[in-house]
């Protein structure tokens, strides 16, 4: 029976505040693609044709409105609604009936890694374990699901975000399953935070006496959460996936290094240091945009600076000596009103963060 793959797209994304107020965490771009496309790519990419991608109410409008059917991957994308945020496990129960006795991958929509996933859905397919886990070592593990795992790769304990961790092995939230977790899912029960826990479904499993496997990550892991990693997600996608692709017209500009510039977008009189991303219909006059900055969709960047930065669809930046290590959302304007009178004038939503 062919591989499915579920996407988990839901949640409230409380933690990327006030970005992610007016929209779903998973669709924060990251190289001006949002995250959650880097899931569907590597699902496709891994030869899995059967997706299905688990939305909230709250945000599952928005995330279908910007993926679609799946043709834009040559695929079919299944929409499966889960009522209540209940937990990882409990996403997969909503998604039962899509699975079926399939075997599968779990991705969390917010994850992002350094590698496509085919090596593991290959590992998965020869060896037929009940459960495949990555693991990464983490400074953090208080944060995660963390792993006791011996020096052979064989899982002995999962603990979800333990007070006193048994190591710095976090659990990625890249998993695949056999239709046994549907067993151990049964036997489970809603954990602390009220939520059926998809570690403690592995733990289940390893109780039943199953054989779950683990790999250690050795490429970088992201998991999307705050804003710090967000800039970090943008600088390596950047430094490793852009590709120099110039669409739109430079005119008497100078551009050195892999930069993108998109369709309809005009870069005038300006400076751009690669990696760069522009997306399109973007007006850069009179600017310096240096590296390791994303700048999306119907932007304007003039007389500014930027560098190491994110500025999403619609914003506009002017007169703006030099932005640095910024991630700015969308429809924002920031610009220097050149009166005499020095003052800071902002209109800043809620959980905001300026620094001047
Ligand atoms: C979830 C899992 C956790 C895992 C993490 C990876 O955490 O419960 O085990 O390490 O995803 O992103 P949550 O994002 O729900 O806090």
């Amino acid at each position: 029976m062919n591989m499915k793959a579920i996407i988990l797209s839901g949640g409230k994304g409380t933690r990327l505040r006030p970005l992610t107020y007016s929209g779903a965490k998973q669709l924060v771009p990251v190289a001006n693609k949002p995250i959650l496309f880097y899931c569907i790519d590597n699902i496709v990419h891994a030869g899995i044709r059967d997706v299905g991608i688990i939305i909230s109410p709250e945000t599952g409008r928005e995330i279908q409105t910007a993926v679609g059917d799946g043709s834009r991957w040559g695929i079919t994308i299944h929409y499966i609604v889960q009522d209540v945020p209940g937990g990882l496990a409990h996403a997969i129960k909503t998604a039962r009936p899509f699975l079926g006795d399939s075997s599968f991958v779990m991705y969390l929509g917010d994850n992002l890694i350094g590698t496509g996933i085919d090596r593991f859905v290959q590992e998965f397919n020869d060896t037929s374990p009940e459960a495949l886990i990555l693991l990464k070592e983490v400074e953090n593990p208080k944060q995660f699901g963390v792993a006791e795992v011996t020096p052979e790769g064989k899982v002995i304990r999962l603990v979800e975000k333990p007070e006193v961790p048994p190591s710095n092995l976090a659990l990625v939230g890249i998993y695949l399953f056999s239709p046994k977790i549907h067993e151990a899912i049964g036997k489970i029960s809603p954990s602390l935070r009220g939520e059926l826990e998809i570690t403690d479904a592995i733990q289940e499993l390893i109780t039943m006496g199953c054989s779950v496997k683990s790999f250690i990550l050795e490429m970088w892991w992201l998991d999307t959460g705050k804003k710090d990693d967000m800039l970090t997600a943008n600088v390596i996608v950047l430094d490793e996936w852009l590709r120099e692709s110039i669409e739109g017209d430079v005119d008497n500009s100078s551009i050195l290094g892999r930069v993108s510039i998109g369709k309809g977008s005009l870069v005038r009189e300006s400076k751009i240091r690669g990696p760069v991303v522009i997306g399109e219909n973007a007006l850069i006059e009179n600017a310096f945009i240096g590296p390791y900055t994303s700048i999306g969709n119907n932007t304007k960047v003039v007389k500014s600076s930027v560098e190491h930065s994110v500025i999403m669809d619609g914003s506009e930046l002017r007169d703006i000596e030099r932005l640095e290590e910024s991630l700015i959302g969308r429809g924002v304007r920031i610009f220097r009103n050149n009166k005499t009178h020095k003052a800071l004038r902002v209109m800043i939503g809620d959980d905001s963060v300026v620094e001047v």
